[in-house]
């Protein structure tokens, strides 16, 4: 793909993402299961990696950067979002596994979804477990955390489905720190 085309597809996906509207997002939800499916070519596997640079999110803020077509949150969280997102007891959540691909297998405690031990860093594909729509972040909902508008669901300050259709908690993608302020997707 030339430089040219690669520019066009952005710019298209961010429209895509600026203006399509609750339908438009549950629609396109069908389809990027499909597109990860047909991820095994070549030329894609080369873009299943991306560095973030990471210096410039401040605390309390959230970097939202494109990944294998799909959206991914990167929120540096307040002392009181993790002190929240710790003090929920596991037999209140209504999905229990922490659906972190870094950690398969182990329950949804608030440490088992952070990228680092203090819980500052929690990466999760901004992609709503219901039908797909985009949540909206910066303490959004009734657990201060993420809300999907499309069919109500609201995500606590870990990204754990609260209440609402949605069946799991929001997704915590391959990530890793490669240096103090950068961040290895995938
Ligand atoms: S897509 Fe239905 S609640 Fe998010």
């Amino acid at each position: 793909m030339s430089h040219a085309e690669d520019h066009a597809g952005t710019r298209r996906d961010f429209l895509y993402y600026a203006t399509a509207g609750a339908g438009a997002v549950a629609t396109g939800a069908a389809v990027w299961p499909l597109v990860n499916q047909m991820n095994a070519s070549a030329d894609v596997r080369a873009l299943a990696s991306i560095y973030v640079d990471v210096s410039a999110v401040e605390v309390g803020t959230q970097l939202t950067v494109k990944w294998r077509g799909k959206p991914v949150f990167i929120r540096r969280r307040t002392a009181e979002e993790i002190e929240a997102a710790r003090a929920v007891a596991l037999t209140d959540l209504i999905d229990q596994n922490s659906e972190n691909a870094n950690r398969p297998g182990t329950d949804a405690s608030d440490t088992n979804r952070t990228l680092d031990e203090a819980g500052e860093w929690l990466v999760m594909l901004g992609v709503c477990t219901h039908l797909g729509c985009v949540p909206l972040g910066n303490g959004s909902g009734e657990f201060g955390g993420w809300f999907c508008p499309c069919h109500g669901s609201h995500y606590d300050t870990s990204g754990r489905i609260r209440k609402g259709p949605a069946p799991r908690n929001l997704d915590v993608p391959l990530a890793q720190f490669t240096d103090e302020t950068t961040i290895l997707l995938g």
